[in-house]
């Protein structure tokens, strides 16, 4: 569904559906924390992202709001806005609030309409690009399955290396969608920061994560939240 229509739709249905006992939210953001939907919208007329309940009108502001120390009841899932990643710079989250076109990181806008259409009005990636806060089909909330990268891929295309390649010139990556080779040559399997097979050295977040077959991925390398880029520490939030 286009943007427009949803906004349309949305100003138009949202006080209706808000009042309605019918529809709910999945848990974690269902009846288990006591969130309906009016925590998270407000159903009057500003037009702002989505009558999102957020004085700045940010989709961002709502989800920090409650995910913060305190924030909700029983909240461990803790996220602040120093996390977001400027790379080489700070941060251990990928960045939201940014254009979602960013040739330097090989970022372009989404092709699947389930993120497409959850830009920001001003095309920016938000929590809600990756996330649908109201359905946990795929958990934890995310609008495509990552398992094997279709949600990195679908913005970071230009980085889908998949074959071994001839270098060219220009700017490439590390290839992804391939297996392994299963030889010490390669380091597989692969070494912890102690040298020894993994996770030898007791710490799961510095481990690299192989898809089924031994299949080398983005997230066999990167996490989205919580990391920190230094292997002799646990990443937590
Ligand atoms: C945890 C917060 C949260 C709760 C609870 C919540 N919403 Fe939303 N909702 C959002 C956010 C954020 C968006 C904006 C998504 C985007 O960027 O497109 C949104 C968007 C929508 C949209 C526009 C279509 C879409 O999916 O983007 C509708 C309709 C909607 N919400 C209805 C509801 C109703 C009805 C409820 C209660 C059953 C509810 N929401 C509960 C956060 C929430
Ligand atoms: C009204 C408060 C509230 C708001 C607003 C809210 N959340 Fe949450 N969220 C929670 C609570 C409570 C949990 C469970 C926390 C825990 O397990 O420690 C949770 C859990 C989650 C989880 C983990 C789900 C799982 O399966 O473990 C994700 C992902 C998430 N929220 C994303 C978002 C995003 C994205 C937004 C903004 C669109 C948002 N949340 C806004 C309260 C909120
Ligand atoms: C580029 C996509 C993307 C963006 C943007 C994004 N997330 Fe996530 N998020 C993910 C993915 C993928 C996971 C699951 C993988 C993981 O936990 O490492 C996740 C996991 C989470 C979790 C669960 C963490 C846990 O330890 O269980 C929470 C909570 C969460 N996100 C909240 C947010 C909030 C709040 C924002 C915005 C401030 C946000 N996310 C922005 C992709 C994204
Ligand atoms: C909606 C589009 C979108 C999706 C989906 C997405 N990214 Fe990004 N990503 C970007 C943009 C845009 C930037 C550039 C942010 C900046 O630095 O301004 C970026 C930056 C990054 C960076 C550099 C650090 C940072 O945050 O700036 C890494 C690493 C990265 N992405 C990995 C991933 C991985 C892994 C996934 C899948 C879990 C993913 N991305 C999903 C758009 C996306
Ligand atoms: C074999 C490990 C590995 C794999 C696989 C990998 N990366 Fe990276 N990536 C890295 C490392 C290490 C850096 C930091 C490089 C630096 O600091 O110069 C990095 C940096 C980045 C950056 C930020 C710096 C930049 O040059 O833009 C982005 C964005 C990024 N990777 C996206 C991706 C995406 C998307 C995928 C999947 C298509 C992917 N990476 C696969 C290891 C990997």
């Amino acid at each position: 569904m286009k943007r427009t229509l949803v906004r349309v739709l949305l100003v138009t249905m949202l006080p209706l559906l808000l009042s309605s006992p019918a529809v709910a939210t999945d848990d974690p953001h269902g009846t288990l924390n006591s969130i309906d939907c009016g925590k998270c919208h407000i159903a009057h007329s500003t037009l702002g992202d989505i009558l999102i309940n957020a004085t700045d009108s940010l989709v961002s502001t709502l989800c920090l709001s409650c995910h913060t120390p305190g924030g909700w009841v029983n909240m461990t899932k803790i996220m602040s806005s120093s996390q977001k990643a400027s790379p080489g710079v700070s941060g251990s989250s990928h960045a939201w609030d940014v254009s979602a076109t960013n040739a330097s990181r090989g970022a372009q806008t989404p092709q699947s309409a389930a993120l497409l259409d959850h830009l920001t009005a001003s095309g920016r990636v938000t929590c809600a690009t990756c996330h649908d806060p109201h359905k946990n089909t795929t958990p934890p909330f995310l609008r495509l399955d990552n398992s094997a990268d279709a949600l990195c891929l679908d913005c970071h295309r230009a980085r889908n290396m998949n074959s071994v390649r001839t270098y060219t010139g220009s700017t490439l990556s590390h290839p992804v969608g391939a297996a392994l080779p299963s030889t010490a040559t390669y380091h597989n399997p692969p070494r912890d920061v102690n040298g020894s097979p993994q996770p030898s050295d007791g710490n799961t977040t510095n481990d690299l994560k192989l898809l089924t077959g031994g299949i080398v991925s983005c997230t066999s390398c990167h996490g989205v939240h919580y990391k920190d880029s230094n292997s002799g520490t646990v990443d937590r939030p």
